[in-house]
This record gives structure tokens, C-alpha cells and sequence, in this order.
């Protein structure tokens, strides 16, 4: 991206948008649950603030998403109908929505707009085009206004017909969403204060191997969580019983422990695995659970102190899974934290998203849950904290601790990208200030 942690492309603040007809993209791929309720607005509220902008500066304001992948095709599953709705809430005012993005039903919306009005269209990808890039229906989405502004964060790491080809058409400008969030991501990553803490969740190594490896070039601490360290405690010839792991990761996993291994040996780097896990047989509340200190040797060696712990205390059976992190490994964690200028986190460090398990406050959250009251500063330090979007935001959304973070970012892939340096094609092809 550009030098420094200044924001180099233009934003809306940068040029005369009184009165302009405004394409606006948003990234409004929410969560829906049956008959179209909203799980998760995070998403929406983010946007607000650039679409109270344009409406301060007497803008019409047309407002284009994608929401889920319907494949080209028009599915009422994917609708953003709901949004509009959830949209005219959160703004306090009418937003008017049109069943089309393109074609006659979105010329006539657009058309009998007034300045100060919204105009929501209908999901992008029920359209083929969109995902292809296609120079026509870019063509035909310009059509509809006088500027372009991107601000939906979460989808710049794609190039589709309204997050690219669109920009062929239009003066484009970044929103105050997308500005927010690259300064933000691109300041922890570039300029953190040191020391700077990773941690990393979630179920593939493949889908952060990226990051991962700028974290270890980047970062004094790496600490690894979720299914994805059941997966590195495989490849570290740890048994792993029923867990979850990728057999297909495994090479990536012994890869990245060399690189962290050697990066250790330049400077002082941690990569830290669990040392202890929350284990059970069935991932079920009612399930007994047990810890098993596969290499901390601390909380067995109390539990059973003055004798020696049995070898079961550090080993997970063959018919047992690892559903979190430990007590150890979570007071590692939290305890490192105390010295940590900056903390990224992405990704569950147990099971924290299923909801007959209490979701993020059962059995399987509580390492997740040590994490979030360590970067918040519960421990007495509070460092600089920033959570990288995908699932982690569902996660803090769901303990409505999202405005406790420094930074919450709404990007799941582009934030994953953009942390590990790689350019958004979405936020390239806006204009330079
Ligand atoms: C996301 O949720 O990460 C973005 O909205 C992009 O969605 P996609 O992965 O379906 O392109």
C-alpha cells in the first residue's frame, strides 16, 4: 500500500460531492437466519457514517452490495430486502430499495431519488457479471450515478465488476469506512508498538498461511489457537485423538514451524503452541471434560500432587477431542499479554459459534473468552488491540465487547490480505490523492 500510515487514495472528504447522484459499494454480506433476521449488523453500523456523510453533503445515495455466494443466480435466500430494512433503522430514515441493480427497475429508483434520499439495490451477484469482472454490467452499474465510492471494506480484496471495472467508468473515491480500516491494519502491521502480539485461530492453516507468515517476520509473539493448532501439535508428533485436523495441512504445518523455528534463532521471537487443552469426547455441553497437559506439565503436576500424574493426564485418548486451549496455555497467553504494546487477534481459540453449546460463553470458550479480557486490559496492562475480522467479530459482537476493542475490522479476507501485506485490487484502483 502507500508510504507510511497515511492514506493515500482519495476519499470523499477529497473532492466537491455536493449534490452528486453516488454509487456507494458497501460490503453488506451479513449473516441471515431463517425469514431473513439480521444475526449480526456489525457490518451495517460500520457503514453508516460515510452514508451520513454523503447525506449531509445533499447527496443521492445508491447503495450496491453482494450478500452471500448465489452463483450468478437470483435466489430470494440472498436477498437484501432485510438489509434495507435494518439499514432504515440504524439511519433513521427512509432507505428505498430496488428488486435489480441494473437494468430498467434500477434506472427508475434511481431516477426518482431526491437529494438526502437512499437507495439500497438488489444483491450484486445474482448477476454473473459481477464476479467476472464484466466490462458491460460495470458499464451498466456506472450508469446509475455521478461518483463511485468504495467502502465496503470487506470485499476489496476481490476484483469484480463493482469493485473494479466500475472505476473505468466513474471518478472513485474511498469512503470513511475503508480509509479507517486500512490506516488501522496497515499501522499495526507496519508501525506497531512493540512488542507486538499475534494470535491466530480458527480451523485452516491454508486459509492464514499468508498471515501467519508475515506474523512470524513481523511479530515478537505468535500464539496459535483454535483447530489450527491441532493440526501443528499433529505435525509435532503430539496425539491429537478425534480432533479436528487437516491432513492436507500438515506439510504447511511442519513448513511454518521451521520458518518460526529459525526466525527464533535470529532475534527474540516466540511461536507459542498450546500447552494444555480442554478435551471430551462429544462436542456436547452435558459431555465430560478433562485437561490434559500434553507438555506444560503444570496443571496435572498440581492436580495430582504429591504423586506422580498418570500418563493419561498427558495424552488425549484416541476417542477425545481438543475443543480449547487449557488453563496453562490461556494464562500463558494472558500473561504475555502484560508486556504487549500491540495485540492482533484472529481466530476462536475453542469452539465459541455453536449455539446449543451456549455459544460464546460455553464450555469451550473460556480460552477465547482469558484472550478478550486480556487484550481489554482486565489483567491491569491494556495494550493497543485489534481484532481481524471473520468469524473473531461474530465472536465479540455476540458479547457486545465490540466497541471495547481499539479496532474491530469488518474484513475477513481483505483484512487477513491486507495484514499480510498483499495489495486489494479494490482499493488500488481508486484515485491517488
Ligand atoms: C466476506 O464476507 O469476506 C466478503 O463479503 C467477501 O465475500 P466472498 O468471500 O464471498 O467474496
Amino acid at each position: 500500500m502507500g508510504a507510511g500510515d497515511s492514506f493515500y487514495k482519495k476519499t470523499v472528504k477529497d473532492i466537491n460531492i455536493d449534490g452528486k447522484t453516488v454509487l456507494l459499494r458497501a460490503d453488506y454480506n451479513v449473516p441471515l437466519a431463517e425469514g431473513g433476521k439480521i444475526t449480526d449488523d456489525f457490518r451495517i453500523k460500520q457503514s453508516v457514517p460515510t452514508v451520513e456523510y454523503l447525506l449531509s453533503k445533499n447527496c443521492k445515495v445508491v447503495i450496491c452490495s453482494h450478500l452471500g455466494r448465489p452463483d450468478g443466480k437470483r435466489n430470494k435466500r440472498f436477498s437484501l430486502k432485510p438489509v434495507a430494512g435494518h439499514l432504515e433503522k440504524l439511519l433513521g430514515k427512509k432507505v428505498e430499495f430496488a428488486g435489480d441493480c441494473v437494468g430498467a427497475e434500477a434506472e427508475q429508483s434511481v431516477k426518482a431519488l431526491k437529494p438526502k434520499q437512499v437507495l439500497l439495490l438488489e444483491n450484486l451477484r445474482f448477476h454473473a457479471e459481477e464476479e467476472a469482472n464484466d466490462d458491460a454490467f460495470a458499464k451498466q452499474l456506472a450508469s446509475l450515478a455521478d461518483v463511485f465510492v468504495q467502502d465496503g471494506f470487506g470485499v476489496v480484496h476481490r476484483a469484480h465488476a463493482s469493485t473494479d471495472k466500475v472505476t473505468k467508468y466513474l471518478p472513485s473515491m474511498a469512503g470513511l469506512l475503508l480509509e479507517k480500516e486500512v490506516q488501522a491494519l496497515n499501522a499495526v502491521i507496519k508501525n506497531p508498538k512493540r512488542p507486538l502480539m499475534a494470535i491466530v485461530g480458527g480451523a485452516k492453516i491454508s486459509d492464514k498461511i499468508d498471515v501467519l507468515r508475515e506474523f512470524i517476520k513481523q511479530a515478537d509473539f505468535v500464539a496459535i489457537g483454535g483447530a489450527m493448532a491441532n493440526t501443528f501439535l499433529k505435525a509435532e508428533g503430539i496425539e491429537t485423538g478425534k480432533s479436528l485436523t487437516d491432513a492436507d495441512d500438515l506439510p504447511l504445518a511442519k513448513d511454518i514451524m521451521k520458518e518460526a523455528r529459525a526466525e527464533a534463532k535470529k532475534r527474540g521471537f516466540i511461536f507459542y503452541l498450546p500447552q494444555d487443552g480442554v478435551v471430551a469426547k462429544e462436542i456436547d455441553k452435558k459431555s465430560r471434560t478433562r485437561i490434559v497437559d500434553w507438555s506444560a506439565h503444570v496443571v496435572a503436576d498440581i492436580e495430582n500432587y504429591p504423586k506422580r500424574p498418570p500418563r493419561i493426564a498427558s495424552r488425549v485418548g484416541d476417542d477425545e477431542r481438543i475443543l480449547d486451549i487449557g488453563p496453562f496455555s490461556g494464562a500463558f497467553i494472558a500473561g504475555s499479554m502484560q508486556l504487549a504494546g500491540t495485540v492482533i487477534w484472529n481466530g476462536a481459540m475453542g469452539i465459541t459459534e455453536i449455539p446449543p453449546l451456549q455459544g460464546s460463553t460455553g464450555p469451550f470458550a473460556h480460552g477465547t473468552e482469558l484472550i478478550v479480557e486480556a487484550m481489554l486490559g482486565e489483567f491491569g496492562h491494556r495494550p493497543f488491540s485489534v481484532v481481524g475480522g471473520g468469524d473473531t467479530v461474530g465472536y465479540v459482537e455476540d458479547r457486545r465487547l465490540t466497541g471495547n476493542f481499539d479496532h474491530v475490522s469488518t474484513g475477513g479476507g481483505a483484512a487477513l490480505d491486507l495484514m499480510a501485506g498483499k495489495k486489494l485490487p479494490g482499493v488500488e484502483v481508486l484515485q491517488d490523492k
